[in-house]
């Protein structure tokens, strides 16, 4: 292992001598400092391993040296040097991101073991970013599956849009792969080495969205008994996913647009601006446009989010794609067990709507695999509506439980007619049950006794708006 770099801050002159004395006998090689400002600058130009600082200091103090030297480079490991008296704000630095602290009258033993856990613990994150960073390769757009021409558009699109600062909105039905382009956007652009963080803006009821997105300070509702960074905190230089957009709250649409513009957000219950660079990729599967001609999305905010737009084609439109898909999954879900698909299921694959897109597609595969008695996927092994699809599909936009439709099942047994009943009533159900209520999701959901998400999901499923 190359030598490592230590810089050690601390007014007193002796005590930096010392520290370097005894850290340079274990081989370390240490910087020092007695200010805070010639700390920062060693920071910056030497990128030290390991910093060790004093916490109370004249001109620039260890707290917010250690804030500084964490912004530069999140990975660095900090010990502050405290002495007893103002354990709390040891205490205060930890909460801060330090990594440990030492008494002003640290032994030699507790300096050395203190730096070596620090240092290794330097290791593993630097071992784990390079992980992450494998892993985002990973996420790049190879493993996105599809020939067909439009996907070849889109994948064009992706890539020159990726490498702009520009934000995007992914649109596309349920099961296109929106998150899937999303986080292949994030990797192919010059934020890859940060942070993705998706944020589902359908699944939490508004307050709790506000302070997952934005934060909150300790005190600032029942139950916030410490502060907390939001997510777009935690975005900081790197991509925020909006995640069903069209779902956010009107008084939320407002606080994000006022943060997007000012790239500045407040917690809930603080007082002070966080400056947040974060780039968004949005999706939905809404029709954005409509919702804005109904007064239900700000018109400003989507011009915001919307600078390129990303449209998924539906799996029924990927001309040759579901085989190809079809392929990879079985190369997932076969285990190498199960490794090909007959040509009568092939043909009934292909020849299907696939209202559920490339989820669907995906989970008939698994079945599939899991059911097949040898090494090939039969037509047994796929459920009863893949292979004669509905004369009214429920998933249709605006399809009404008619006579027709609860009355052809007749030629099906019994279970798998029962099975689309149960559609075509179901998506009624839902239909009806958001008309009552206005479209008001959290609403229906209650009324329907099942909660939002579940209540979402449907709603994508049967395609209900
Ligand atoms: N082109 C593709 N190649 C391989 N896997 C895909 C592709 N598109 C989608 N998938 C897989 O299908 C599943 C659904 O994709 P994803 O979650 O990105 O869809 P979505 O559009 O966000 O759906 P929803 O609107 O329901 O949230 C995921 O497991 C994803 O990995
Ligand atoms: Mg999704």
């Amino acid at each position: 292992m190359s030598r490592t770099r230590v810089l050690i801050v601390d007014d007193e002159p002796d005590m930096v001598e010392n520290c370097a004395r005894i850290l340079g006998k274990g081989g370390h090689d240490c910087l020092t400092a007695t200010g805070g400002r010639r700390a920062l600058a060693l920071l910056e130009s030497e990128r030290p391993d390991l910093l060790i600082t004093d916490l109370k200091m004249p001109e620039l103090d260890g707290m917010e040296l250690l804030r500084r030297a964490r912004e530069l480079d999140p990975a660095l490991p900090v010990i502050v040097i405290t002495a007893f008296a103002t354990i709390e704000s040891a205490v205060a630095a930890v909460k801060e991101g330090a990594f440990d602290y030492l008494p002003k009258n640290f032994s030699v033993d507790q300096l050395r073991v203190a730096v070596e856990r620090a240092l290794r613990h330097r290791g593993l994150q630097v071992e784990n970013r390079n992980l992450r960073e494998q892993l985002q390769q990973a996420l790049g757009l190879d493993n996105i599956i599809g020939r067909s021409p439009a996907m070849t558009q889109v994948f064009e699109l992706v890539r020159k849009a990726a490498r702009s600062e520009a934000n995007i909105l992914v649109l596309g039905e349920s099961g296109t792969g929106k998150e899937l382009i999303a986080r292949a956007i994030h990797a192919n652009s010059p934020r890859a080495a940060r942070a993705f963080v998706p944020v589902d803006c359908a699944s939490l009821p508004e307050q709790l969205l506000e302070s997952e997105l934005f934060g909150h300070e300790k005190g600032a509702f029942t139950g916030a008994v410490r502060s907390k960074p939001g997510l777009m905190e935690v975005a900081h230089l790197g991509t925020l996913f909006l995640d069903e957009i069209a779902e956010l709250s009107p008084a939320l649409q407002v606080k994000l647009l006022r943060a997007l513009q000012e790239r500045q957000i407040r917690r809930v219950g603080g007082t002070s601006l966080v400056d947040v660079d974060v780039r968004v990729v949005s999706a939905t599967n809404r029709d954005l446009r409509e919702a804005i001609a109904k007064g239900r999305f700000r018109e400003e905010l989507y011009y915001r989010v919307n600078v390129i737009a990303i449209q998924l084609p539906p799996l029924r439109e990927r001309a040759g794609d579901a085989k190809l898909l079809a392929h990879a999954f079985l190369k997932k879900y076969g285990l190498g067990r199960v490794t090909g698909i007959g040509d009568d299921a092939m043909a009934a694959l292909e020849g299907y709507g696939w209202p559920g897109n490339v989820r669907e597609l995906q989970n008939i595969i698994e079945r599939a695999c899991a059911l097949a008695e040898g090494e090939t996927v039969t037509r047994r092994d796929l459920p009863e509506h893949v292979l004669a699809p509905l004369v009214a599909p429920p998933p249709a936009a605006g399809a009404a439980p008619t006579e027709r439709a609860l009355t052809a099942g007749a030629e099906l047994p019994l279970k798998d007619a029962k099975e689309r009943w149960m559609l075509v009533l179901e998506a009624a159900y839902l239909r009806d049950l958001l008309d009552r209520h206005d479209g008001n999701i959290s609403a229906a959901a209650k009324a329907a006794g099942i909660d939002r998400k579940t209540f979402h999901r449907l709603i994508n499923k049967y395609q209900l708006r």
